[in-house]
């Protein structure tokens, strides 16, 4: 920390925080007798609380999001000078961060092709499922119109987006949700025991196959759109089993079912490769990304598409409903695209897609020899520096430990200077995944201290 500030200067934001602050995803009762937590200042993999101490953050700013590491003056100089030049102009004009980023991101995305600016995850989705609703409207006679989604994954927090939510828990009390969006079953192989009529050989392909068995069910010629996360991210980590992807692609095909890739999460390196999409050979209509577009240094999110999609929106032009009739007003902000310049620069020099791949094997095997020494680790999996480790009261049961026990790991943990993640309140039962996503700047003494912590973390919490 830099000194700049001093005790009463602290103890004035904390009680405006106590007096005004309405934090997300939190139960406020306990600030009644305890400090909220603010974080106040970050370098690098390490953020400081307000009381000085530091932490490393195996997160990324808590949700996947600060993909290159915390004050970076360089993304931060590039969008002071843009905000001087010009902050702002509504996005039916364009803007020269704007036109230079989809250039940039175009290039690491081939067969892809519009690049539509909006300001978050949720609202990039909401923008996906209205290109799907408005083309089975031109196309279809408003009969195309309905979205698959899947159990486990997550979209967003607004209505539509949780109508597309598989997440029971999260989803609970916000209803009556919107029509027309229909659930199909979770790739997770871990728990495909769970599943009726489940294989034990080719379980991805049976699991891509429960998808057709849906689109069959609603009728091919109502399902538009199959909007997936490549690897699932707050549903407990979820890699893609074999010959799911290929399947999933071949039945899009088949029913005419537009492919929506949710890669708010995995997005702009946090798997290894620019998308998380790309480690499976798909050829995706849409995709939609955030959160580590610009790394959190400016609000930023897109939906991209390819030309075919676009050219839907234009082709008839005496007709005038025939365009994307939508608009994001921050979604012309200049200081997203400058910072998502900037951000994926560094990836490129830095090379850290390559330090994504190397340190998450290591990380995989750490936790893998952490698994050796405590029965509680029932699976570890993920991909690049995206990985979980599945708590289980009984390795051969796979029951699940009880959530508080698992936030006491995590508690633990940032007791010790350390902050990881878990699922929390999202899958009725199974919120027993602790997640890490550490910057992709990590180094193996980062991974090592992460690791460590969650040896003696699990040590104590089920001793
Ligand atoms: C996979 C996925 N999609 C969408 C979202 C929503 O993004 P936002 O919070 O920016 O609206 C999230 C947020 O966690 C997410 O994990």
């Amino acid at each position: 920390m830099d000194g700049n500030f001093n005790e009463n200067d602290i103890s004035r934001v904390v009680e405006a925080d106590r007096a005004h602050i309405w934090h997300h995803l939190s139960q406020h009762k306990p600030y009644e007798t305890t400090d909220p937590r603010i974080i106040v200042e970050g370098k690098g993999m390490r953020v400081w609380d307000q009381k000085g101490k530091e932490h490393i953050d195996a997160v990324s700013g808590g949700v996947w999001t600060v993909n290159v590491g915390y004050g970076r003056e360089r993304i931060a100089n590039a969008v002071r000078d843009q905000l001087i030049k010009l902050n702002y102009f509504a996005g039916s004009a364009g803007s020269i961060p704007g036109s230079n980023f989809a250039e940039m991101l175009i290039d690491k995305m081939p067969g892809m092709s519009r690049v539509y600016y909006c300001n978050s995850g949720s609202e990039a989705n909401e923008k996906g499922f209205k290109m799907v609703r408005q083309i089975a409207h031109k196309r279809y006679g408003g009969k195309k119109h309905k979205i698959l989604y899947r159990d486990r994954d997550y979209h967003g927090t607004t209505i539509s987006c949780l109508s597309a939510g598989g997440q029971d828990e999260r989803n609970a009390q916000y209803g009556p949700f919107t029509d027309g969006f229909v659930r199909v079953p979770h790739c997770l192989e871990y728990r495909s025991f769970e599943q009726d009529g489940a294989p034990q050989e080719n379980y991805g392909v049976w699991a891509a196959d429960q998808i057709e068995k849906v689109i069959l069910a609603e009728g091919p010629d109502t399902v538009g759109g199959l909007c997936l996360e490549p690897v699932t991210a707050g549903g407990g980590v979820i890699t893609p089993p074999e010959g799911y992807w290929e399947r999933v692609q071949e039945i899009c095909k088949k029913y005419d079912v537009l492919l929506h890739i949710d890669e708010v999460v995995c997005g702009v390196g946090r798997t290894g490769t620019w998308f998380g999409y790309q480690h499976y050979g798909i050829k995706p209509d849409m995709v939609t990304m955030a959160k580590g577009v610009a790394s959190g240094y400016a609000a930023i999110a897109c939906l991209v598409t390819t030309e075919e999609v676009f050219d839907m929106f234009k082709d008839d032009a005496t007709d005038p409903l025939n365009y994307f009739r939508d608009i994001s007003t921050f979604g012309g902000c200049t200081a997203g695209p400058t910072a998502g310049i900037e951000n994926m620069k560094i990836i490129e020099e830095e090379n850290l897609l390559q330090n994504t791949t190397d340190m998450g094997h290591y990380m995989l095997d750490a936790l893998h020899a952490l698994a050796d020494k405590h029965a509680v680790i029932g699976q570890v999996r993920g991909k690049g520096l995206f990985l979980g480790a599945e708590l289980v009261a009984d390795r051969s049961s796979r029951e699940p430990v009880a959530e508080k026990l698992v936030q006491q790991v995590v508690a633990d943990c940032m007791g010790q200077g350390v902050i990881i993640g878990a699922t929390n309140r999202s899958l009725p039962g199974k919120n027993n995944t602790l997640c890490f996503s550490p910057a992709l700047i990590a180094k193996k003494d980062d991974i090592d201290q992460i690791v460590d912590a969650v040896d003696g973390a699990l040590g104590r919490v089920f001793a």
